[in-house]
């Protein structure tokens, strides 16, 4: 052999090794199927329908107008759209014939039952914390509870990220958090609530700024971030702004009331707080404690790269959701314009108004087509965009016909219109 193959036929074995390693590293064993156990005592059950609560499953797992933790939600992120999966106990289409040791790798290692890899906008991050009991309850709750039929719909990601396997870099890199001992010096109170911020209530996912491959930035961790187009402000130093929180303000706020000098929470806190006051009232005056005992951080900057972020992200928010829902019709390229001479969307009369109204109306109803006649269909999307990815899309399309004049109040004007949407 040449010295020169000699090199060759090294370079290519090591490649062939790094290759071996990367998908070892890439890949993990499926975990056999069961039959959907049933057998749970009541207690356990209950149980487990808090620890639910407390990770808000339902708010990534119900889609607007869907079954109870059926999926379809999509979420937007940086990298693509993916929806958010099945988790009722249906053997097809949901989590079924998963065993206990396929759910705690899910919710611990970001794994599913078949050996794939989930990406990290399913918080496993932080679920990885919760104790083997609230785990074991959390599955008991799941799997007596109604199966329901809906296959997954096929995420959107870009490249390189629609590589699943790719999330394994990921993992290694990001994925440290490990379940903590109670701090002896503090009260249970205190450690209860810690567990809960950091653990099932995944707090950090929104409010901890993320770097730029999407993981949260421990350094900084809850001192503020962005999330669909919404500031998530700071949790530190709640005890010692100029308008101070109290312990009661902080309890009624997480509980979804309406509070003295802080009022109630919006946007993507609103069904946080909506969960939160279905969990024992200790429960919530435990994250309480918990949050008003953190001091402010060092620096004050984060708060104003937060405000350039959430310009920029609702901006990009609504050009994605826009792409991807609507550009296959009013898009500049889309056959509905260039066969018939569409106008583009901007120049429409609902776009154009001053006030949303139309818009969202249309957007949420779409247009049902005259029976036994051809003509204009636009699909509904009331079931599948929430109220923040509404208010998204509305924003960037009205800042393409007139950005001089934003739509002031479209929150209120998503939520009366909801109310009216059979
Ligand atoms: C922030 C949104 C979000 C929250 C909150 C959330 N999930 Fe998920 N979850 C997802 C997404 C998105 C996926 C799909 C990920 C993928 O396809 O890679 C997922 C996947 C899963 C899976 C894997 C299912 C499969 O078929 O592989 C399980 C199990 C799961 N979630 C359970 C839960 C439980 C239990 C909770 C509450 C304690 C929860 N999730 C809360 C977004 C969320
Ligand atoms: C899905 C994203 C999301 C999650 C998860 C989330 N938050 Fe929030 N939070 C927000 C947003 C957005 C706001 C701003 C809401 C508003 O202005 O009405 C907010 C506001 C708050 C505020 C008010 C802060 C202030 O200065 O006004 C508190 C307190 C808070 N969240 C606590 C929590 C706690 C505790 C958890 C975990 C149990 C949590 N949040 C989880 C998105 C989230
Ligand atoms: C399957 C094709 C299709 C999709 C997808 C679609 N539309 Fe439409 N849309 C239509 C048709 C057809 C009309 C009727 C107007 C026409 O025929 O020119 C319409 C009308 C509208 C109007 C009223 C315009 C007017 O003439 O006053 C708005 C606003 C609108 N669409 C917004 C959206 C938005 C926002 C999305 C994405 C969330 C979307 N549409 C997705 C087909 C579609």
């Amino acid at each position: 052999m040449s010295r020169k193959n000699l090199w060759v036929s090294a370079a290519v074995s090591l490649g062939l090794v790094g290759v071996a390693v990367a998908f070892g590293l890439m890949w993990r064993p499926t975990i056999d199927p069961i039959e959907r156990p049933t057998e749970f005592d009541s207690a356990q059950i209950a149980r487990g329908a808090q620890v639910i609560t407390a990770g808000d499953c339902a708010v990534c797992h119900t889609r607007p107008g869907g079954k109870y933790l059926a999926g379809g939600l999509p979420l937007v992120t940086p990298f693509g759209t993916l929806y958010s999966t099945n988790i009722t106990p249906d053997a097809d289409t949901g989590i079924g014939k998963w065993p206990l040791e396929a759910f705690e790798r899910a919710m611990r290692d970001g794994i599913s039952r078949d050996g794939h890899f989930l990406y990290p906008a399913f918080p496993y991050k932080h679920y990885r914390l919760l104790s083997d009991n609230d785990l074991a309850d959390a599955y008991a709750f799941l799997m007596t509870g109604p199966p329901v039929y809906e296959p997954a719909t096929p995420n959107r990601m870009k490249f390189p990220m629609n590589i699943r396997p790719l999330v394994s870099g990921w993992n290694l890199m990001f994925l440290r958090s490990e379940p903590f001992p109670p701090t002896a010096q503090e009260s249970q109170q205190w450690n209860r609530g810690r567990y809960l911020v950091e653990g099932a209530g995944h707090c950090g996912g929104c409010h901890t700024p993320l770097n730029f491959l999407g993981a949260e930035k421990d350094s900084h961790a809850l001192s503020g971030s962005v999330v669909d187009g919404w500031e998530a402000p700071s949790l530190l130093g709640l005890a010692g702004r100029e308008k101070p929180w109290t312990q009661a303000q902080l309890v009624g706020y997480l509980q979804a009331k309406v509070v003295d000098s802080h009022g109630t929470p919006a946007g993507p806190m609103r069904p946080v707080s909506q969960e939160l006051a279905r969990l024992p009232v200790t429960d919530v005056e435990a994250i309480a404690a918990y949050l008003l005992s953190l001091p402010a951080s060092d620096s004050t900057s984060n708060a104003n790269s937060v405000r350039t972020a959430v310009a920029e992200e609702s901006a990009s928010l609504g050009r994605d959701l826009f792409q991807g829902a609507c550009a296959g019709c009013h898009g500049t390229a889309a056959p509905m314009r260039s066969i018939d001479g569409r106008p583009a969307l901007t120049a429409t009369s609902a776009v154009q108004a001053s006030e949303p109204v139309n818009f969202i109306k249309t957007v949420l109803e779409g247009i049902a087509p005259t029976p036994g006649e051809p003509g204009p269909v636009m699909p509904p999307f009331a079931a599948s965009l929430n109220d923040q990815q509404l208010t998204a899309l509305a924003q960037f399309v009205r800042n393409q016909a007139n950005p001089a004049q934003p739509w002031s109040d479209l929150n209120a004007t998503i939520q009366a219109l909801r109310q009216e949407t059979p």
